[in-house]
């Protein structure tokens, strides 16, 4: 399996490395990133806004958004990505899944005709507790594409830390699907923490199982991981 771990001793580390790597992807003629959100890439947004890179040139997708939430919310999708990064690194267009369609079928078809158009050459994706990866949450067959899901209670506790109680965590989302993630020419994972311990063992040593979603990163075949976590390949 095509999995390459990398182990940091401190995160300032990793999340300088992961800069550096997106940078240089792009200086190598990545054109479209698939980015995620969450509390895992809030330090490396932060270090790219530091840096000179330039996705001026570049499209980006992300992962998923809630369902529901209102737009000027401060932790819809889209204002978490317009302030942690398009502000300050805006690319040439894009693109997040729109939690407030009204036809919600008709966007989960728009998004995935979006990203048969664009393929993605590198996709940052983080990873839950429990596995899941975008919203695709343990369970959700592989085949997948784009697709509405029901937040999972462990999710929804999981995130409310981001809100003021776990009511209005949102209990709906649009996520691309486990399909659409490993159409990606290369993935950039990043697990930190203890609490993503028990997830990233299971892609290094789990068997691959809709139980664990994570897991179905071993079938690709370019795939590097980032943690500050000592796991054995052994
Ligand atoms: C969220 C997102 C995922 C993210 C994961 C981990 O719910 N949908 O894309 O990777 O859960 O989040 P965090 O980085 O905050 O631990």
């Amino acid at each position: 399996m095509a999995l390459q771990l990398k182990t940091f001793e401190n995160t300032d580390e990793l999340y300088n490395f992961a800069a550096q790597f997106l940078q240089q992807k792009v200086k190598d003629g990545a054109k479209t990133f698939g980015l995620a959100t969450g509390g895992t890439m809030q330090p490396l947004y932060q270090v790219l806004r530091q840096s000179d890179v330039d996705f001026s040139g570049c499209t980006s997708f992300n992962l998923d958004e809630y369902i529901g939430l209102p737009i000027e919310h401060p932790e819809s999708y889209f204002t978490y990505m317009q302030k942690e990064l398009f502000e300050h690194k805006p690319f040439s267009k894009s693109y997040l899944p729109n939690g407030l369609a009204e036809d919600i079928d008709a966007e989960v078809a728009h998004y995935n005709e979006l990203l048969a158009q664009n393929p993605i050459d590198v996709q940052l994706l983080g990873v839950g507790e429990n596995g899941h990866i975008g919203f695709n949450e343990p369970g959700t067959p592989f085949s997948e594409k784009v697709h509405a899901v029901t937040l999972t209670e462990s999710t929804r506790e999981a995130n409310a830390r981001f809100f003021n109680s776990i009511d209005e965590v949102p209990e709906k989302a649009i996520t691309m699907g486990i399909a659409n993630i490993l159409e990606a020419k290369e993935i950039l994972l990043i697990a930190v923490g203890e609490k993503k311990r028990a997830a990233l063992e299971s892609l290094v040593h789990g068997e691959v199982t809709v139980d664990s979603p994570i897991t179905v990163l071993q079938q690709h075949g370019n795939v590097v991981v980032l943690t500050d976590l000592n796991i054995s390949l052994a």
